[in-house]
Protein backbone atom coordinates (compact mmCIF):
# COMPACT_ATOMS: atom_id res chain seq x y z
CA UNK A 1 0.00 0.00 0.00
CA UNK A 2 1.56 3.49 -0.93
CA UNK A 3 1.20 6.00 1.74
CA UNK A 4 -1.40 8.66 0.19
CA UNK A 5 1.05 11.36 -1.09
CA UNK A 6 2.87 9.08 -3.12
CA UNK A 7 -0.73 7.59 -4.12
CA UNK A 8 -0.72 11.48 -5.89
CA UNK A 9 2.38 11.47 -7.08
CA UNK A 10 1.69 8.00 -8.51
CA UNK A 11 -1.81 9.22 -9.73
CA UNK A 12 0.06 12.04 -12.08
CA UNK A 13 2.61 9.90 -13.13
CA UNK A 14 -0.04 7.86 -14.66
CA UNK A 15 -1.07 10.48 -16.61
CA UNK A 16 1.85 11.47 -17.99
CA UNK A 17 3.60 8.14 -18.87
CA UNK A 18 0.46 5.94 -18.94
CA UNK A 19 -0.84 3.35 -16.48
CA UNK A 20 1.35 0.56 -17.44
CA UNK A 21 4.93 2.53 -17.52
CA UNK A 22 3.99 4.47 -14.58
CA UNK A 23 3.75 1.07 -12.38
CA UNK A 24 6.92 -0.38 -13.97
CA UNK A 25 8.86 3.03 -13.05
CA UNK A 26 6.74 3.01 -9.39
CA UNK A 27 8.35 -0.51 -8.71
CA UNK A 28 11.98 0.39 -9.78
CA UNK A 29 11.94 3.83 -7.78
CA UNK A 30 10.45 1.21 -4.83
CA UNK A 31 13.20 -1.30 -5.07
CA UNK A 32 15.70 2.15 -5.41
CA UNK A 33 14.21 3.87 -2.27
CA UNK A 34 14.46 0.25 -0.58
CA UNK A 35 18.03 0.33 -1.11
CA UNK A 36 19.04 3.30 -1.48
CA UNK A 37 22.40 4.39 0.79
CA UNK A 38 21.21 8.33 0.72
CA UNK A 39 17.88 7.25 2.46
CA UNK A 40 15.71 9.51 -0.50
CA UNK A 41 12.12 8.57 0.09
CA UNK A 42 9.76 7.32 -2.96
CA UNK A 43 7.61 10.45 -2.43
CA UNK A 44 11.54 12.31 -3.30
CA UNK A 45 12.02 10.03 -6.40
CA UNK A 46 8.32 10.36 -7.95
CA UNK A 47 8.45 14.14 -7.78
CA UNK A 48 11.74 13.87 -9.62
CA UNK A 49 10.25 11.69 -11.86
CA UNK A 50 7.19 13.77 -12.18
CA UNK A 51 9.69 16.88 -12.49
CA UNK A 52 11.13 15.06 -15.79
CA UNK A 53 14.50 13.70 -14.39
CA UNK A 54 15.65 10.87 -16.72
CA UNK A 55 14.94 7.70 -14.11
CA UNK A 56 18.22 6.69 -14.37
CA UNK A 57 19.47 10.01 -13.05
CA UNK A 58 16.97 9.12 -9.74
CA UNK A 59 18.03 5.25 -9.15
CA UNK A 60 21.43 5.58 -9.63
CA UNK A 61 22.44 3.18 -12.26
CA UNK A 62 21.78 1.67 -15.73
CA UNK A 63 22.51 -1.06 -17.01
CA UNK A 64 24.82 -1.69 -20.28
CA UNK A 65 24.95 -5.51 -21.61
CA UNK A 66 25.38 -7.36 -18.36
CA UNK A 67 27.06 -4.34 -16.70
CA UNK A 68 25.20 -2.63 -14.18
CA UNK A 69 26.76 1.14 -14.55
CA UNK A 70 26.69 3.90 -12.42
CA UNK A 71 24.64 7.27 -13.76
CA UNK A 72 24.73 10.86 -12.30
CA UNK A 73 23.78 14.10 -14.03
CA UNK A 74 24.97 15.64 -15.97
CA UNK A 75 27.57 12.49 -17.17
CA UNK A 76 25.22 10.86 -20.55
CA UNK A 77 23.23 8.23 -19.50
CA UNK A 78 24.56 5.52 -21.70
CA UNK A 79 22.07 4.53 -24.21
CA UNK A 80 20.69 0.91 -25.62
CA UNK A 81 21.81 1.79 -29.52
CA UNK A 82 25.68 2.14 -28.01
CA UNK A 83 25.27 -0.93 -25.67
CA UNK A 84 24.15 -2.76 -29.12
CA UNK A 85 26.95 -1.88 -31.80
CA UNK A 86 29.82 -2.29 -28.54
CA UNK A 87 28.45 -5.71 -27.98
CA UNK A 88 28.98 -6.16 -32.13
CA UNK A 89 32.19 -4.72 -32.46
CA UNK A 90 33.02 -7.22 -29.20
CA UNK A 91 32.03 -10.46 -31.21
CA UNK A 92 33.37 -9.26 -34.82
CA UNK A 93 36.84 -8.47 -32.73
CA UNK A 94 38.70 -11.14 -30.95
CA UNK A 95 41.75 -10.04 -29.17
CA UNK A 96 44.23 -12.35 -27.50
CA UNK A 97 46.09 -12.14 -24.15
CA UNK A 98 49.05 -13.03 -26.73
CA UNK A 99 48.02 -9.99 -29.11
CA UNK A 100 46.09 -7.65 -26.64
CA UNK A 101 44.41 -4.65 -28.02
CA UNK A 102 45.26 -1.19 -26.97
CA UNK A 103 42.23 1.04 -27.28
CA UNK A 104 41.50 4.57 -27.38
CA UNK A 105 37.79 5.53 -26.27
CA UNK A 106 36.94 9.65 -27.23
CA UNK A 107 34.83 10.91 -25.09
CA UNK A 108 34.20 8.54 -22.32
CA UNK A 109 31.78 9.73 -20.21
CA UNK A 110 30.72 7.18 -17.56
CA UNK A 111 33.52 4.39 -19.15
CA UNK A 112 31.09 2.51 -20.53
CA UNK A 113 32.15 1.63 -23.93
CA UNK A 114 35.43 0.62 -22.69
CA UNK A 115 34.57 -1.09 -19.47
CA UNK A 116 32.01 -3.53 -21.69
CA UNK A 117 34.79 -4.19 -23.81
CA UNK A 118 36.81 -5.18 -21.00
CA UNK A 119 34.21 -7.26 -19.45
CA UNK A 120 33.39 -9.50 -22.79
CA UNK A 121 36.70 -10.01 -24.11
CA UNK A 122 39.30 -12.49 -22.67
CA UNK A 123 41.54 -11.92 -20.06
CA UNK A 124 44.46 -9.90 -20.56
CA UNK A 125 43.53 -8.96 -24.38
CA UNK A 126 42.71 -5.16 -23.46
CA UNK A 127 44.44 -2.35 -22.70
CA UNK A 128 41.66 0.35 -22.14
CA UNK A 129 42.77 4.08 -22.20
CA UNK A 130 39.90 6.76 -22.31
CA UNK A 131 39.86 10.32 -22.52
CA UNK A 132 37.19 12.98 -21.54
CA UNK A 133 36.88 16.96 -21.17
CA UNK A 134 34.51 17.10 -18.22
CA UNK A 135 35.80 16.29 -14.60
CA UNK A 136 32.51 14.62 -13.34
CA UNK A 137 32.82 11.58 -16.41
CA UNK A 138 36.14 11.27 -15.53
CA UNK A 139 35.20 10.76 -11.59
CA UNK A 140 32.16 8.58 -12.79
CA UNK A 141 34.42 6.31 -15.04
CA UNK A 142 36.97 5.91 -12.03
CA UNK A 143 34.39 5.07 -9.90
CA UNK A 144 32.99 2.67 -12.59
CA UNK A 145 36.05 0.92 -13.35
CA UNK A 146 36.51 0.16 -9.48
CA UNK A 147 33.00 -1.39 -9.26
CA UNK A 148 33.26 -3.71 -12.49
CA UNK A 149 36.46 -4.54 -10.67
CA UNK A 150 38.53 -3.31 -13.93
CA UNK A 151 42.13 -2.17 -12.79
CA UNK A 152 44.13 0.53 -14.31
CA UNK A 153 48.19 -1.13 -14.13
CA UNK A 154 48.77 -4.02 -16.21
CA UNK A 155 50.07 -6.78 -13.76
CA UNK A 156 52.30 -9.22 -15.49
CA UNK A 157 51.80 -11.92 -12.94
CA UNK A 158 48.51 -11.92 -13.44
CA UNK A 159 46.98 -10.24 -16.94
CA UNK A 160 43.79 -8.79 -17.17
CA UNK A 161 42.09 -6.22 -18.90
CA UNK A 162 42.88 -2.75 -17.40
CA UNK A 163 40.99 0.50 -18.07
CA UNK A 164 42.38 4.01 -17.46
CA UNK A 165 41.20 7.81 -18.19
CA UNK A 166 42.52 11.28 -18.25
CA UNK A 167 41.24 14.70 -18.79
CA UNK A 168 42.02 16.02 -22.33
CA UNK A 169 40.68 18.00 -25.12
CA UNK A 170 39.62 15.62 -28.41
CA UNK A 171 39.65 19.31 -30.40
CA UNK A 172 42.44 21.14 -29.11
CA UNK A 173 45.08 21.36 -32.10
CA UNK A 174 47.85 20.67 -28.97
CA UNK A 175 46.79 17.15 -28.45
CA UNK A 176 49.11 15.23 -30.09
CA UNK A 177 52.23 18.21 -28.95
CA UNK A 178 50.83 17.69 -25.28
CA UNK A 179 52.03 14.10 -24.68
CA UNK A 180 48.97 13.26 -23.01
CA UNK A 181 48.00 10.37 -25.81
CA UNK A 182 50.54 6.90 -26.27
CA UNK A 183 49.74 6.07 -29.51
CA UNK A 184 49.87 3.61 -31.81
CA UNK A 185 46.07 2.20 -30.66
CA UNK A 186 44.41 -0.81 -32.75
CA UNK A 187 41.01 0.12 -31.67
CA UNK A 188 39.42 3.66 -31.51
CA UNK A 189 35.88 3.98 -30.67
CA UNK A 190 34.09 7.02 -29.88
CA UNK A 191 29.88 8.10 -29.37
CA UNK A 192 30.85 11.79 -29.55
CA UNK A 193 28.78 14.04 -28.96
CA UNK A 194 26.80 14.59 -32.47
CA UNK A 195 23.80 16.41 -32.29
CA UNK A 196 23.63 19.82 -34.64
CA UNK A 197 21.92 23.40 -33.44
CA UNK A 198 18.99 22.76 -34.92
CA UNK A 199 18.55 19.20 -34.16
CA UNK A 200 19.10 20.65 -30.20
CA UNK A 201 16.11 22.04 -30.42
CA UNK A 202 13.94 19.48 -31.09
CA UNK A 203 15.51 17.49 -28.09
CA UNK A 204 12.90 15.89 -25.52
CA UNK A 205 13.58 18.62 -22.18
CA UNK A 206 14.66 16.31 -20.22
CA UNK A 207 17.63 15.65 -22.13
CA UNK A 208 18.23 19.54 -22.39
CA UNK A 209 17.69 19.88 -18.90
CA UNK A 210 19.42 17.26 -17.18
CA UNK A 211 22.45 16.14 -19.51
CA UNK A 212 25.61 18.24 -20.51
CA UNK A 213 24.94 20.13 -23.71
CA UNK A 214 28.77 19.35 -23.67
CA UNK A 215 28.03 16.06 -23.96
CA UNK A 216 25.69 16.46 -26.76
CA UNK A 217 26.93 19.22 -29.22
CA UNK A 218 29.13 18.45 -31.92
CA UNK A 219 28.87 21.96 -33.73
CA UNK A 220 26.96 23.48 -35.69
CA UNK A 221 26.82 20.59 -38.46
CA UNK A 222 26.97 18.25 -35.69
CA UNK A 223 30.06 16.60 -37.29
CA UNK A 224 33.05 18.83 -35.64
CA UNK A 225 34.14 15.82 -33.87
CA UNK A 226 34.16 13.14 -36.61
CA UNK A 227 36.40 15.78 -38.42
CA UNK A 228 39.22 16.07 -35.32
CA UNK A 229 39.04 12.35 -35.34
CA UNK A 230 39.94 11.77 -38.75
CA UNK A 231 42.41 14.62 -38.47
CA UNK A 232 44.10 12.49 -35.41
CA UNK A 233 43.79 9.06 -37.37
CA UNK A 234 45.59 10.63 -40.21
CA UNK A 235 48.95 11.06 -38.61
CA UNK A 236 51.16 8.28 -38.94
CA UNK A 237 51.49 6.03 -36.46
CA UNK A 238 48.73 7.08 -34.40
CA UNK A 239 46.72 3.88 -35.25
CA UNK A 240 48.28 0.38 -35.99
CA UNK A 241 47.86 -0.94 -39.33
CA UNK A 242 45.15 -3.39 -39.40
CA UNK A 243 43.50 -1.03 -36.74
CA UNK A 244 39.78 -0.54 -36.07
CA UNK A 245 37.96 2.59 -36.00
CA UNK A 246 33.94 2.61 -34.61
CA UNK A 247 31.95 5.48 -34.24
CA UNK A 248 28.22 6.39 -33.30
CA UNK A 249 26.55 8.40 -35.40
CA UNK A 250 23.34 11.05 -35.17
CA UNK A 251 20.33 11.01 -37.82
CA UNK A 252 21.25 11.11 -41.38
CA UNK A 253 25.11 11.23 -40.50
CA UNK A 254 26.73 7.83 -41.23
CA UNK A 255 27.29 8.42 -45.15
CA UNK A 256 28.98 12.09 -44.41
CA UNK A 257 31.13 10.74 -41.29
CA UNK A 258 32.05 7.23 -43.97
CA UNK A 259 32.95 10.01 -46.45
CA UNK A 260 34.98 11.64 -43.65
CA UNK A 261 36.69 8.83 -42.28
CA UNK A 262 37.42 7.79 -46.16
CA UNK A 263 39.47 10.86 -46.37
CA UNK A 264 41.50 9.72 -43.75
CA UNK A 265 44.90 8.27 -45.00
CA UNK A 266 45.26 4.66 -44.98
CA UNK A 267 41.31 3.66 -44.11
CA UNK A 268 41.19 0.61 -46.19
CA UNK A 269 37.32 0.34 -46.27
CA UNK A 270 34.43 1.55 -44.59
CA UNK A 271 30.96 -0.04 -43.09
CA UNK A 272 27.74 1.16 -41.67
CA UNK A 273 26.34 -0.91 -38.89
CA UNK A 274 22.55 -0.60 -38.22
CA UNK A 275 21.07 -0.35 -34.69
CA UNK A 276 17.75 -2.34 -33.39
CA UNK A 277 15.67 -0.15 -34.77
CA UNK A 278 16.96 -0.32 -38.14
CA UNK A 279 18.76 3.32 -38.01
CA UNK A 280 22.32 3.57 -39.32
CA UNK A 281 24.04 4.04 -36.17
CA UNK A 282 27.98 3.43 -36.34
CA UNK A 283 30.66 3.53 -38.99
CA UNK A 284 33.29 1.05 -38.92
CA UNK A 285 36.76 1.81 -40.01
CA UNK A 286 39.36 -0.18 -41.47
CA UNK A 287 43.18 0.54 -41.36
C1 LIG B 1 27.69 11.57 -26.36
S1 LIG B 1 28.67 11.56 -24.88
C2 LIG B 1 29.17 9.84 -24.89
C3 LIG B 1 29.54 9.29 -23.55
C4 LIG B 1 29.77 7.77 -23.55
N1 LIG B 1 30.86 7.41 -24.42
C5 LIG B 1 28.51 7.04 -23.96
O1 LIG B 1 28.47 6.46 -25.06
O2 LIG B 1 27.54 7.04 -23.17
C6 LIG B 1 30.11 12.44 -25.38
C7 LIG B 1 31.20 12.58 -24.33
O3 LIG B 1 32.26 13.39 -24.90
C8 LIG B 1 32.76 14.27 -23.91
N2 LIG B 1 33.34 15.44 -24.59
C9 LIG B 1 32.71 16.52 -25.10
N3 LIG B 1 33.58 17.37 -25.66
C10 LIG B 1 34.80 16.80 -25.51
C11 LIG B 1 36.11 17.20 -25.90
N4 LIG B 1 36.31 18.36 -26.55
N5 LIG B 1 37.14 16.39 -25.60
C12 LIG B 1 36.93 15.22 -24.92
N6 LIG B 1 35.72 14.79 -24.53
C13 LIG B 1 34.66 15.56 -24.83
C14 LIG B 1 31.55 14.63 -23.07
O4 LIG B 1 31.94 15.11 -21.80
C15 LIG B 1 30.79 13.29 -23.04
O5 LIG B 1 31.16 12.52 -21.93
Amino acid sequence: MLPPPAVALFNALKSSLGSSQATRELKWLAQAARTSAKATSLDDMLARRLSGEPLQYIIGSQPFGPLNLLVRPPVLIPRPETEHWVVSLADALSPTAQNPYKLLDLGTGTGCIPLLLCHLWRRGSLRAHAIDISLDAIELAKENASLCKIPQEVDPLNPRNTFNVIRANMLSPTLLRDHLLDPPYDLITSNPPYISWSEYLNLPESVVHHEDPKALFGGPSGLEFYHAIARLVRVPGFVNPGGVIALEVGHEQANLVQEIMQDAAAIKRTEIWLDPWGKQRTVVAYM
